[in-house]
């Protein structure tokens, strides 16, 4: 239950890395009446509130799950709408997020995106390289099981060319030729919508992670319960394998 300090009190252990699977768009505007893609935009509006109020609530690591590997199965109206989406995201707000001293960047595979998506993505992620008040990463054409498989053949080709032998092969470096690269592990993952599964986000990296699932359709997650979600992981017992803190 949180950390012990001098005095022996209990005190909250804040989530420094939380994750997010942005769950509910398209069902948020269905029930309204609208088209899909008006969700992922509304969807879109609340990624900006929650990157602005996520320092002050002691997040130094925001992972937020846009667009996996599976999404292609969706019409092509859907899918060119949620990348124009994207890279609107990035031309407008460039200049806050540089202001806000916000670090941006990306995992997933970009191979298959659009060449002037991928020139804004590289674009941003070297524009906001030094900033270290937010780390904030965004996940398309992402998916776990992917992710694994591109850091497994890039440590296979290394060990075929002879440069590291099987057994060296370690955690540490499987996790190091991950995407995620340099990231810590997140502490807690939040998924909106009432799912209760994980849909192929960082398999690997959330070995030890905490679940929270709302059943809030994610144009409808605010700050407010941001908050209220992070209040009750600081009074999780992580345990790791170990026995209760005292
Ligand atoms: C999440 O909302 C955003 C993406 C997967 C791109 P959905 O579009 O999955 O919304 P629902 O689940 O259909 O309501
Ligand atoms: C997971 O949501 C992916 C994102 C939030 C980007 P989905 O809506 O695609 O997942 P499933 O299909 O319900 O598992
Ligand atoms: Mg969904």
């Amino acid at each position: 239950m949180g950390t012990t300090d001098s005095t022996g009190s209990k005190q909250p252990r804040p989530a420094e890395h939380v994750a997010i699977i942005m769950d509910g768009n398209g069902r948020w505007a269905t029930q309204k009446g609208w088209p899909r893609l008006v969700g992922h935009r509304r969807g879109a509006e609340r990624v900006k509130e929650i990157v602005r109020c996520a320092p002050d609530l002691g997040i130094r690591w925001l992972t937020v799950y846009a667009f996996s590997t599976e999404n292609w199965k969706r019409s092509t109206e859907e899918v060119l709408g949620l990348m124009s989406i994207f890279a609107r995201y990035i031309e407008r707000e460039a200049d806050r997020l540089a202001a806000e001293g916000v670090r941006m960047r990306f995992i997933g595979d970009r191979s298959r995106l659009d060449p002037k998506l991928q020139r804004l993505m590289k674009g941003i992620e070297e524009r906001t390289e030094g900033f270290t008040r937010l780390n904030f990463t965004v996940a398309i054409n992402y998916g776990g099981r992917d992710e694994i498989l591109r850091a497994t053949r890039a440590i296979a080709a290394k060990v075929a060319a002879g440069e590291i032998a099987p057994e060296e092969v370690t955690e540490a470096m499987i996790s190091a030729h991950l995407d995620t690269g340099g990231i810590p592990d997140p502490d807690l993952v939040i998924r909106t919508s009432g799912e209760t599964r994980t849909s192929n986000f960082l398999q690997w990296q959330t070995a030890y992670a905490e679940y929270e699932f709302t059943p809030t359709l994610w144009p409808d997650f605010t700050p407010e319960e941001l908050a209220s979600i992070l209040a009750r992981f600081g009074n999780r017992d992580r345990r790791f394998g170990g026995v209760a803190s005292a």
